[in-house]
């Protein structure tokens, strides 16, 4: 065998003891005993799927002062996740065949994970013309970071009927642009009065009645009242760490304000409570590095959105170590659902499947601390937060990040491959 990886692995359910063999990048044998060429023991430690956030903007290129590639695929490695989605907000926005090529060709030169690429939707484009280079498409129902915005319902339905004959997944961030109040904004609890829960819960509505049927994925939902709106539809549901842990009354100023909004106490548990009983398909990080300069003026003017990549798995494997989240809720919505939805075969520890784990530690309990993140914004919300950071990741079996540095070499690759076998 050339890679075996021993530990306690989740496997099944599980945690058993026992040796994952890798060949060629997939995973090809789980035994009890194994022989490797390179033979890794963790002995007692946890070996879990390394996870797939499927909801990052990496701002490459065009917005590389922000972070870039490099930047962003290193900080991933550190957080556990092996693999990553990037939105096409960026400069210009990832929208046709040759922005998409270009920045393709570039991103590809910095990736220290796997990654796939979102193509955005803009009313006068042919999703057939990309469909081939992107993991799914991305529509802003709303005005946020950046120029993407289809918010007329003649376009949303051109798109709709036209990104299904692809038969890929559409991303959307769901508010209503129509029940956005521009009114001036001093601090979180304004600007969550200026995009309230029932504009998620309007966007959201309009796409269960037009497009119930339609592989939508609507992106991180800040309300369980949005939630219960989904119900009986086909459509997945995403939600961030910062939704489920932060509050509008967090003291974060403008660090805090990201699109859709921190909101109340009240719902910001009952949001939790619907994690943690699986109410979710995935979680994912809507990783928004801003400038701590861009941060730090005036509220009203400050760009929405929050770092994340990097701590989403360390937080959550924080809260299965407390007993507050289960092992299997977490890897189902950090690592299973996400590859299953955009149709990878990755985020298990299977037989056939990508050989990308994370090694844990549980007994090392750590404290965020923004110095020693690796996104380039050099910032995050969840300063001095307890929680767990993985102690090495694989990825198609090869070490990328060992012992808390990044090891190896630059290995990520588009997981969008023609020809490919895939989950669908
Ligand atoms: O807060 C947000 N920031 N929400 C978005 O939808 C976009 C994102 C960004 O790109 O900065
Ligand atoms: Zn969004
Ligand atoms: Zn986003």
């Amino acid at each position: 065998m050339e890679t075996v990886v021993e530990g306690r692995a989740f496997y099944q359910g599980d945690l058993i003891e026992c040796c994952i063999g890798i060949e060629g990048g997939k995973i090809v044998s789980i035994k009890k005993v194994l022989k490797g060429e390179k033979h890794y023991n963790y002995s007692s430690k946890l070996i879990l799927p390394a996870a797939i956030d499927a909801h990052v903007h990496f701002r490459d290129p065009g917005l590389t002062h922000k972070e870039d590639f490099q930047t962003g695929t290193i900080a991933a490695a550190f957080g556990g996740v092996s693999c990553v989605f990037d939105m096409p907000n960026t400069l210009p926005p990832a929208i046709s065949s040759e922005t998409i090529k270009e920045k393709l060709d570039s991103v590809t030169k910095k990736a220290w994970i796997d990654f796939g690429l979102f193509g955005g939707c803009v009313s006068s484009f042919k999703p057939e013309s990309i469909a081939n280079m992107v993991i799914g498409y991305k529509l802003f129902m709303s005005s946020t970071t950046g120029v993407l915005l289809v918010p007329d319902d003649q376009s949303l339905t051109k798109i709709m009927t036209s990104v299904s004959k692809t038969g890929k997944v559409i991303g959307v961030h769901a508010e209503d642009e129509r029940m956005i109040r521009k009114l001036p904004e001093k601090n979180l609890l304004d600007h969550d009065r200026n995009r309230p829960i029932e504009a998620e819960i309007s966007a959201i509505e309009k796409l269960v009645s037009n497009f119930s049927e339609n592989r939508v994925h609507i992106c991180h939902i800040s309300s369980t009242r949005s939630l219960k709106s989904i119900r009986g539809t086909k459509f997945t549901t995403e939600v961030t760490p910062h939704h489920l842990l932060l509050d509008n009354t967090c003291e974060l100023g403008a660090f805090g304000k990201v699109n859709p909004p921190l909101r109340n106490r009240n719902e910001r548990e009952l949001l939790f409570e619907a994690f943690i009983r699986g109410k979710f398909d995935i979680i994912a990080s809507d990783h928004a590095p801003h400038t701590i300069e861009e941060k730090e003026d005036d509220f009203d003017i400050a760009p929405c959105g929050m770092p994340g990549v990097e701590t989403t798995v360390p937080l959550m494997l924080n809260l299965v170590r407390r007993d507050l989240i289960d092992l299997k809720t977490f890897t189902k919505c950090a690592c299973e659902r996400p590859a299953e939805i955009f149709g990878l075969l990755k985020g298990k520890i299977e037989v056939g499947f990508d050989g990308d784990l994370i090694v844990v530690d549980h007994k090392k309990i750590e404290r965020i601390k923004a110095e020693n993140l690796h996104s380039k914004c050099g910032w995050t919300a969840f300063d001095n937060y307890e929680a767990i950071f993985p102690r090495a990741l694989f990825v198609r079996g090869m070490l990328v990040m060992e012992d808390r540095s990044i090891v190896g070499e630059r290995i990520g690759r588009n997981v969008v491959v023609k020809g490919e076998k895939s989950q669908h």
